[in-house]
C-alpha cells in the first residue's frame, strides 16, 4: 500500500515536470491579429537566456496557460507584457519591427 503511493507520486511528479518541460522548447501562436499571426518561440526566448519568472509572474503573464492574458500592442507600446522587453533596449523594438513578430 505505501509502496503503490509512493510509485504513484513519484509517477505524478514525472508527469508534472515533462508537462512543464515541454513548452521551453514549444512554440504558441497568436493568430487574432489582422497584422499576421505571431508566433512565440519558448526556444529562441530560452536561447536567448529569458527565464520563466521574468515572464510567468503576477504582472506579466500569471498563469501558464494561453488565453489567460489577452495581448494588446497598447500594451506592448506602454512597455508592459512583451514590450517589457521588446523595447529597443533587451530585444528589438515593437513599434519598429512589426513583422519580425507578425507573419503573414
Ligand atoms: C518571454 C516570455 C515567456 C517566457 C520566458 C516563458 N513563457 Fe511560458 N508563456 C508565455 C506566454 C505569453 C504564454 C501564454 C500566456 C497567456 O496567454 O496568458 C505562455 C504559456 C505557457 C504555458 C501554457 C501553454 C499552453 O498551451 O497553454 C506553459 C506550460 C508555459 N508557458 C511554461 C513555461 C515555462 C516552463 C517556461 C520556462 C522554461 C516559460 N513558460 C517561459 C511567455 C513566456
Ligand atoms: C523577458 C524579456 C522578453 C519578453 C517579456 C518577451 N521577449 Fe521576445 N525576445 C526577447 C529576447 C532577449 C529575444 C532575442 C533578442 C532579439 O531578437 O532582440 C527575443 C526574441 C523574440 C522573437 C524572435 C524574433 C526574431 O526575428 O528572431 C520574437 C518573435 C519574440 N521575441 C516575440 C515575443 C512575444 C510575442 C512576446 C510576448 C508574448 C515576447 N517576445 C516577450 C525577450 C523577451
Ligand atoms: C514583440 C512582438 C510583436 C511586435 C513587434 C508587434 N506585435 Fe502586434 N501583437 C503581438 C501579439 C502577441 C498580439 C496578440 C495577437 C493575438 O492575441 O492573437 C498582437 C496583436 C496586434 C494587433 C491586434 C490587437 C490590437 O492591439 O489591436 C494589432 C492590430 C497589431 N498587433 C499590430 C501591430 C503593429 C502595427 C506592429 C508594429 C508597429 C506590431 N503589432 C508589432 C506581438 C507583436
Amino acid at each position: 500500500m505505501k509502496k503503490g503511493l509512493l510509485l504513484s507520486a513519484v509517477l505524478l511528479l514525472c508527469f508534472s515536470v515533462a508537462a512543464i518541460a515541454v513548452p521551453a522548447g514549444r512554440s504558441l501562436e497568436f493568430s487574432k491579429s489582422s497584422m499576421g499571426k505571431v508566433t512565440f518561440s519558448g526556444e529562441i526566448h530560452k536561447a536567448a537566456g529569458v527565464v520563466c519568472k521574468e515572464c510567468h509572474n503576477a504582472d506579466m503573464f500569471p498563469k501558464m496557460k494561453q488565453g489567460t492574458v489577452e495581448i494588446k500592442m497598447s500594451a506592448i507600446y506602454a512597455g508592459q507584457l512583451c514590450g517589457k522587453c521588446h523595447n529597443g533596449d533587451r530585444a528589438f523594438e515593437a513599434k519598429k519591427n512589426c513583422t519580425r513578430c507578425h507573419k503573414r
